[in-house]
């Protein structure tokens, strides 16, 4: 996730740029740059790789007098890493640098735009039409070029711009993307993110959507969107640095989990344009659609039981097979591909080793693959054809839970374009599943209201030996990820089986106060799956369903019901897997596990 920093006072402004950066990089990127100005105007520093890099370019800028600056570390998004796309961006004239955090929804337009009009691009952002508009608009007043410039923006946004024509000024303007503002006797700063500027000052203000401030060494001005002054409440911070990069929060994984209504917004929201599935840049053409005869899935880990759904949903939307496997037997089986085939490989990191191989090799055969990546510019990325990323910033806790989540939502955005596409559901039916995904964050964030709850429940099951997960169809697949939650980051033993299956053995392992959580929000199957419950229970099992108001489960079939809000059949698993990441999250916390840093496991396998 890129991170802003912004510094205004009587110091130079380079070294605490670079201390304000080296805070913010917790939050992954991939390079780093700094745009300082003063009487000769604005000057530019950046590189791709580590902030040190930056550091040896401008010797911790001890030779840089100037005392106003803005810095960055950046995540790639539009534009693979390197130096041209890192930020700061500055408009032809030189007279402005932005850096952004965010995403410019509408930059291709803007783009095609400023072209027309004579305006040169040296990078791939997005960010670099807002540096062209505010040359554009700039008649001389560095505020009003700044409101006219974000009303054309659509998307996200956190903005910190400099002017050579006001050096003793920043602007900062934000919509959907974090940014405060921090206040100390004789400087002003900027910063995504508390932690970047905590050494230097505890108070704060913090910017709404859509407001504006500016900086200047003497004082913070705020400016809703219509340029009227905003009065603002301070707010002291007396947290430590280790507790506010998790955002207040007590670890990442619990701050990662709350993030996921804004993230699938943020994934989903650019696909879905005026009713119908908008996916930029993907080349698959109809006809390579068309002559599909299986849609192949491989991943490891998380990604393998995303994949998981993707079938389910897939094959119900489009009609076409779905195979998915791991990507380690994948690549030694030597599987059956072709030129006619769709290999959909999915990966947070871009960079497992088996994943990776698996890809070659269905490539070798002369399979098109399309990935699902979270990571800009990672090796699994530049080796597909098509890439859909997964807009879910960077993913700290190595158990994953928001990427897992962003994954299973690029799931229902492919099974809706190659639905609409190929025609294979009545129009009514994909306007509604659309409907339905644009509901998701919100419902999501109404799940996320049981975590209460589940903190209490967690307190009785925190010294479990066992659990087992059930479920049927998508609620199969999301139990596979709910159990390997529970085992990653708790070390208690858990299984998922389909829950069909149980009395092929599971069964047997069933006694008195066996924990067993049933997933049963396929109202279609309910009473299958609520038959298996009873079966359970009548062996002395202590079941917890988690269902919705749609499925009828009486209080004595369950020790504890969870309801989620209802949504289609295909899509209930988000909601599903967010209670069970939650309840994983306590139980593990209850046990004072290494939350973040389970043993023995690595956020990104990298070796086979
Ligand atoms: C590791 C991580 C998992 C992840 C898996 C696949 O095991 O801990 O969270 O699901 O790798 O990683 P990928 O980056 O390919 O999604």
């Amino acid at each position: 996730m890129c991170g802003i920093v912004g510094f205004i006072g009587r110091k130079p402004a380079a070294p605490l740029l670079l201390e304000g950066l080296s805070k913010l990089e917790y939050r992954g990127y991939d390079s780093a740059g700094i745009a300082l100005v003063g009487e000769k105007g604005i000057e530019i520093y950046k590189s791709k790789g580590r902030l040190q890099i930056l550091r040896d370019k401008i010797q911790d800028g001890k030779d840089l007098p100037q005392t106003v600056g803005i810095g960055h570390t950046r995540w790639a998004t539009h534009g693979k890493p390197s130096d041209e796309n890192s930020h700061p961006h500055q408009s032809n004239d030189g007279n402005f640098a932005v850096v952004h955090n965010g995403i410019i929804e509408n930059y291709a337009g803007l783009k095609k735009e400023l072209q027309a009009e004579g305006f040169t691009f040296l990078s791939e952002t997005d960010t670099e039409v807002v540096a062209h508009l505010l040359q554009k608009y700039y008649k001389g007043d560095f505020m009003l070029a700044v409101r006219q410039t974000v009303a054309r923006l659509e998307g996200a946004y956190a903005l910190g711009i400099l002017c050579a024509d006001f050096p003793n000024q920043i602007i900062a303007v934000r919509r959907a993307s974090p940014l405060i503002v921090g206040l100390s006797q004789d400087a002003n700063f900027i910063a995504s993110d508390i932690p970047a500027v905590l050494s230097h000052t505890r108070r704060f203000l913090q910017l709404e959507d859509g407001e504006m401030a500016r900086l200047t060494s003497g004082g913070v001005e705020l400016f809703d969107a219509d340029g009227r002054l905003v009065e603002k409440q301070e707010l002291k911070v007396s947290w430590d640095v280790d507790s506010a990069e998790k955002g207040g929060y007590a670890h990442f994984m619990i701050k990662e989990i709350m993030e996921q209504p804004d993230v699938i917004r943020k994934t989903v929201s650019p696909r879905l344009k005026d009713g119908k599935v908008v996916l930029d840049g993907v080349k698959l053409t109809e006809e390579q659609l068309r002559k599909l005869k299986k849609l192949y899935i491989v991943a490891c880990g998380s990604a393998y039981h995303v994949g998981m759904v993707g079938k389910y949903v897939i094959e119900k939307m489009t009609r076409i097979p779905v195979e998915v496997d791991l990507s380690s037997e994948f690549r030694y089986r030597d599987p059956i591909v072709d030129k006619d085939s769709l290999v959909v490989i999915i990966s947070q990191s871009g960079e497992t080793a088996d994943t990776l191989e698996a890809l070659k090799n269905a490539k070798a055969k002369g399979a098109r693959i399309l990935s699902i990546v979270n990571v800009v510019g990672s090796s699994i990325a530049r080796e597909s054809e098509d890439v859909l990323y997964t807009w879910a910033g960077p993913e700290i806790c190595v158990a994953t839970t928001k990427a897992y989540s962003t994954q299973l939502a690029m799931m229902y955005i492919l099974a809706a374009y190659i639905a609409q596409t190929l025609q294979t559901v009545p129009q009514a039916q994909l306007d509604a599943f659309l409907d339905d995904l644009l509901r998701l964050p919100e419902q999501i964030a109404e799940v996320l209201k049981l975590a209460p709850k589940l903190q209490q429940m967690a307190q009785r099951y925190a010294y479990l030996e066992h659990a087992y997960y059930i479920g049927r169809n998508v609620d199969y697949a999301v139990s596979l990820e709910a159990s390997l939650k529970l085992k990653e980051i708790s070390y208690i033993h858990s299984e998922a089986y389909a829950a069909g299956e149980l009395k092929h053995g599971p069964i047997s392992l069933i006694e008195d106060g066996t924990f067993v959580v049933g997933l049963a929000c396929c109202e279609r199957l309910a009473e299958k799956m609520l038959s298996n419950v009873k079966e359970v229970k009548a062996r002395g099992a202590e079941v917890l369903v988690v269902t919705n108001d749609h499925v009828k489960v009486h209080a004595d079939e369950a020790d504890h019901i969870l309801l989620v809000p209802y949504t289609n059949e295909m899509m209930s698993g988000s909601l599903e897997v967010v209670v069970m990441q939650m309840l994983a999250y306590y139980i593990a916390l209850a046990r004072k596990c290494d939350i973040d840093k389970p043993r023995n496991l690595a956020k990104s396998v990298t070796v086979e």
